[in-house]
């Protein structure tokens, strides 16, 4: 059972934050909410074919995202956008059960705006996951990334994640062809042990 008293809260409806990216950008972090159903659309509009392929949904859809938008439910699904001025250059969500064998655990995505790329701000958004999901009582974060992404299970084997699995064939890409999909954990903090103290 989860007994959210023993974590540290977070007010989601309340969480914003400032970051400079390593070529001193000035970016601004938030859940996303309704209003940005278009500047969402409009993100991965531009995400490459190459890209696409490979990410779980088919993100380039008006009716997906728009489904996304009208269904906000943070304790479900929990997206975390970063935006320049108005336009949203990475979004981050973490999904999460909250009851039955799973309930202490995130699994997260990234996915980062080609033009804002190694300037650090897919390691701030994971950072900035891990220390939701410390706050939200999550014990463990998960992804899973095709075996062919090396730069992205890179960044995140940098941020902290290690190879729990490779499983074979797990999922198949736009075209239909069998993927192999590398499964990546991270501790956020041991089970149910309130003295353990991350550096946060
Ligand atoms: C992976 C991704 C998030 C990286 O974002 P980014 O903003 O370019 O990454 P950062 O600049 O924060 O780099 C983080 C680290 O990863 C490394 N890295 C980033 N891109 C890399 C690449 N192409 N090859 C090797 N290492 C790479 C960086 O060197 C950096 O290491 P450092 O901290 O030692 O300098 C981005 O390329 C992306 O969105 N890719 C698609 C993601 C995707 O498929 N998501 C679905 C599954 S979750």
């Amino acid at each position: 059972m989860l007994d959210t008293d023993i974590y540290p809260k977070i007010d989601l409806n309340k969480y914003q934050k400032e970051a400079h990216l390593k070529d001193g950008t000035k970016i601004f972090i938030r859940p996303m909410v309704f209003e940005d159903q278009e500047a969402l659309y409009e993100f991965f509009k531009a995400v490459p074919e190459e890209e696409a392929r490979y990410l779980r949904d088919d993100v380039k859809s008006r009716l997906l995202v728009e489904a996304w938008a009208k269904n906000l439910d943070y304790s479900n699904t929990l997206p975390i956008l970063a935006l320049k001025d108005d336009i949203i250059v990475a979004d981050a969500t973490i999904n999460r059960r909250r009851s039955g064998w799973k309930w202490h655990l995130g699994t997260v995505r990234v996915f980062v705006h080609n033009d804002y790329r190694n300037v650090g701000l897919g390691r701030l958004m994971i950072d900035e996951v891990a220390r939701i999901a410390y706050k939200l009582g999550i014990e463990k974060l998960i992804v899973e990334i095709p075996d062919t992404r090396t730069a992205t299970i890179n960044t995140f084997s940098k941020a902290g994640f290690h190879r729990a699995a490779l499983i074979p064939n797990m999922v198949k890409d736009r075209q239909n062809m069998p993927v192999d999909v590398a499964v990546m954990m991270r501790d956020i903090k041991p089970a149910q042990d309130d003295s353990y103290d991350y550096a946060f």
